[in-house]
């Protein structure tokens, strides 16, 4: 491998979330941390080039969006996913949560409905009820670890005042790629109650099967035209902090409604850092992104194996895509609060907990494996020797 995804960087004291903040969150200063969705490892060296050459620069106003930076977006579509994404479906978007923000604004009034798929990012329950808008879940079905949508259940939710469903696609935390024929069941029923869809698309190049995720604005003409897909390199290449994504919007009108939204709320700018990068990890981020792909996936095998053999009372599948492990330990048979003591003061793990991506994520964590493999070996054997002791503890 050209790339080392293994080399230990201490991330403690750089203002990082992930590290800086655990005591607050997990109140215990000595837990791994391995829960907000970014990852510990270096990002490509073409984008710390593009950023270093931008910083040397001793001037940072406002910055321009060149269309450079949408040509960059364009073809890593065609290169990543064979998909034609026109430029008059381009717009910028700081980022994916204060997108969905846009969108609910853009296209739903106070009081209407909005159907979110449980388990999902805790934020889309938040956007939702913060703007004044009805929350209304269609669970996922969970069958031996595997989630599927559930379009009967979705058909008798709908009424009238329902406008509007967030899709995760790939979903986080489940770890599921959409296939052709589930995403084309969503848009025929969404579409017989002109309903529209926000995917929400973020994990889209964390897929470990080349080729299986299809993003929403490829599907039909008639997914095209009922949708916003969001796209972000956020996720895909260790970016975050630096807020910049697009909307692919290939409805015109969805695109107008869209964009007053971003004007309203003056969110039209992106950082100028930001711009250097989406160029430099789209045009030149292909070949980092393939391999930081089997170190992930690499690592999944890693838990999903140490859980096998050594605690079978925990279960992880491989997932389909993103970084993220969806661990179940229902067979501990603990409440969700004695699941989250048992985590962090007795495992020394900071897990984000399943409860808060919906009521079916209760007896699930979720556990970010986007780190060095000693990490994960660390991971588990913290989890092994808790478990051993919870066993005693009960036996006694
Ligand atoms: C599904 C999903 N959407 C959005 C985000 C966050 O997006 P942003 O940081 O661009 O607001 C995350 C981060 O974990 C995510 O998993």
């Amino acid at each position: 491998m050209k790339f080392n995804f293994n080399e230990e960087i201490s991330r403690k004291n750089t203002n990082s979330t992930k590290w800086d903040s655990i005591d607050q969150v997990f109140g215990c200063t000595e837990v791994l941390p391995l829960w907000i969705a970014d990852m510990d490892l270096a990002c490509a060296p073409a984008i710390v080039e593009a950023l270093t050459k931008r910083a040397q620069h001793p001037i940072y106003g406002y910055g321009h969006i060149p269309e450079e930076f949408f040509e960059a977006a364009i073809n890593w579509g065609a290169k990543r996913f064979g998909t034609k994404i026109n430029r008059e479906w381009l717009t910028t978007v700081p980022g994916v949560v204060p997108a969905l923000n846009l969108a609910i604004d853009a296209f739903t009034k106070v009081g209407d409905e909005v159907i979110i798929q449980p388990p999902v990012y805790y934020p889309f329950f938040s956007v939702v009820k913060n703007n004044g808008r009805n929350l209304v879940e269609n669970p996922l079905i969970e069958q031996d670890g595997y989630y599927y949508m559930d379009l009967d259940d979705l058909e008798k939710k709908i009424t009238s005042k329902t406008k509007l469903l967030i899709l995760c696609s790939p979903a986080n935390p489940v770890g599921r790629v959409w296939s052709r024929e589930e995403l084309n069941a969503l848009v025929e029923v969404c579409k017989k109650h002109k309903i529209i869809i926000i995917a929400d698309e973020i994990h889209a190049d964390l897929v470990y099967e080349k080729g299986t995720h299809i993003p929403f604005y490829s599907i039909s003409e008639d997914a095209a035209n009922m949708s916003i897909t969001f796209m972000s390199p956020s996720k895909t290449f260790n970016i975050a902090g630096l807020f910049s994504s697009l909307a692919v919007i290939p409805n015109p009108d969805l695109f107008t409604e869209f964009t007053h939204s971003i004007l309203r709320a003056s969110l039209e700018n992106l950082n100028i850092f930001g711009i250097e990068a989406v160029i430099a990890a789209y045009n030149e981020g292909d070949e980092w992104l393939d391999e930081l792909l089997i170190h992930l996936k690499g690592n999944a095998e890693y838990i999903h194996n140490y859980l096998k053999k050594h605690i079978p009372e925990v279960k992880m599948k491989v997932t389909e895509a993103t970084y993220l492990g969806w661990l179940d330990f229902r067979d501990l048979g603990l409440t969700c609060d004695e699941l989250n003591k048992f985590l962090v003061k007795d495992a020394k793990l900071g897990c984000n907990e399943g409860r808060v991506f919906g009521s079916n994520g209760k007896g699930f964590m979720r556990l970010n494996y986007a780190c060095s493999r000693k990490t994960i070996e660390e991971a588990m054997v913290r989890l092994d020797q808790a478990v051993r002791k919870l066993k005693v503890c009960v036996n006694e």
